[in-house]
């Protein structure tokens, strides 16, 4: 394994190109690439090179910023910010920050502010959900929600690490997340870099873990949280709210109101990605299946909201009813300006 870095650069402005580091590489090699085309943009997206509800929100707003720089002709940049904004259905950060971008008269410093945006809402949420943790903590969290899947300081594991810098010496059991391991390859790596104290496990193995292991809270990120709190995120979240309520835990959404989608009255109406079966039948590229095996393969799955105890956001802790307490967030001054 390479050396880490002391820092990961998950999105970057470059001028002519928008740097990025590919997320596919790690933990082993650590590789940042320039995306200048549409094609390069939406490919970075569609293959998980950049990932992370809030980091292809950052990128996405960026590479349509460079293509607005690029291509006159309105039309044909019409259909390549259309091309970036659908490159992932899921997660809406993406849409909105495209969307935000595209409405700005100066597309680069919309970009620009997003960006910093998203740095101050993590600090602000970590610092919102430092009261959630108690010292010692056994943390259980599934996929990856920190910075390189933000941009900023991360959601979930924002709130982790700040646990650990105010000294509460929390330990994480980590979900490996089938079927791209976030969780083996980008979260377990981040808690070392951070020093955070964690255990890997598979997927399989969190009822037990509740059973045995003590934890004493369940924290992850989100891609999409309708009005009444259903809460898309990644596949296999679902289980652990599940899991969380039958063993008495805690379970804890951290993500900023980006990911809010004020729009949706529940997550039925929620768009949860399919991706290919590849994913499924081989692993590390070596089949583990019959080659033609029929496979179901979401990205995402639906937390009913009535399964999530509270959610961390930049303006606090939000706590049911989620039908009144979520609407009333978007009514919140934009995050930074003072009333
Ligand atoms: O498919 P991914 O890896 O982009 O899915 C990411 C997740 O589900 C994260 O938990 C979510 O985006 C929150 S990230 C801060």
């Amino acid at each position: 394994m390479s050396t880490p870095p002391t820092e990961l650069i998950a999105v970057a402005w470059d001028g002519d190109a928008v740097t990025y580091l590919d997320q596919r590489r790690l933990p082993h090699e650590v590789r940042h690439e320039r995306a200048r085309t549409v094609e390069e943009i939406e490919a970075a997206i569609k293959t998980l090179a950049v990932r992370g509800a809030p980091a292809i929100g950052v990128f996405g707003a960026y590479g349509v910023a460079l293509l607005r720089d690029a291509i006159a002709d309105d039309e044909h940049f019409a259909l390549a910010a259309r091309r970036v904004r659908d490159a992932r259905p899921t997660a809406v950060n993406l849409a909105w920050a495209v969307d935000r971008v595209l409405a700005a008269e100066d597309m680069l410093a919309e970009a620009q502010a997003i960006h910093r945006e998203q740095i101050s809402m993590d600090k602000a949420m970590s610092e919102a959900g430092l009261a959630l943790i108690p010292k010692n903590a056994r943390i259980l969290t599934h996929c990856n929600t920190g910075p390189i899947a933000t941009a900023g300081g991360g959601t979930a594991l924002g709130v982790i690490v700040a646990a650990q810098r105010a000294g509460k010496k929390p330990h994480v059991f980590v979900d490996e997340t089938r079927p791209l391991l976030q969780g083996a390859r980008l979260t377990y790596f981040e808690l070392r870099q951070a020093g955070v104290d964690a255990t890997l496990q598979v997927d399989g193995a969190a009822a037990i873990a509740m059973q045995r292991k003590q934890i004493d809270l369940v924290i992850v990120g989100a891609d999409r949280i309708a009005r009444n709190g259903d809460t898309a995120n990644k596949i296999g979240t679902y289980g652990l709210a599940v899991l969380a309520a039958h063993h008495g835990i805690p379970f804890y959404v951290a993500a900023p109101r980006s990911t809010f989608d004020f729009s949706m009255r529940s997550g039925d109406e929620i768009h949860i990605e399919e991706r290919a079966p590849e994913e499924v039948t081989a692993f590390g590229g070596t089949p583990v299946a019959p080659p033609d095996a029929k496979v179901y393969n979401p990205a995402f799955d639906v937390t009913p909201g009535h399964l999530v105890t509270a959610f961390v956001t930049e303006y606090g802790v939000i706590e049911p009813p989620y039908p009144e307490t979520i609407p009333s967030l978007e009514l919140r001054p934009r995050f930074g300006v003072l009333t």
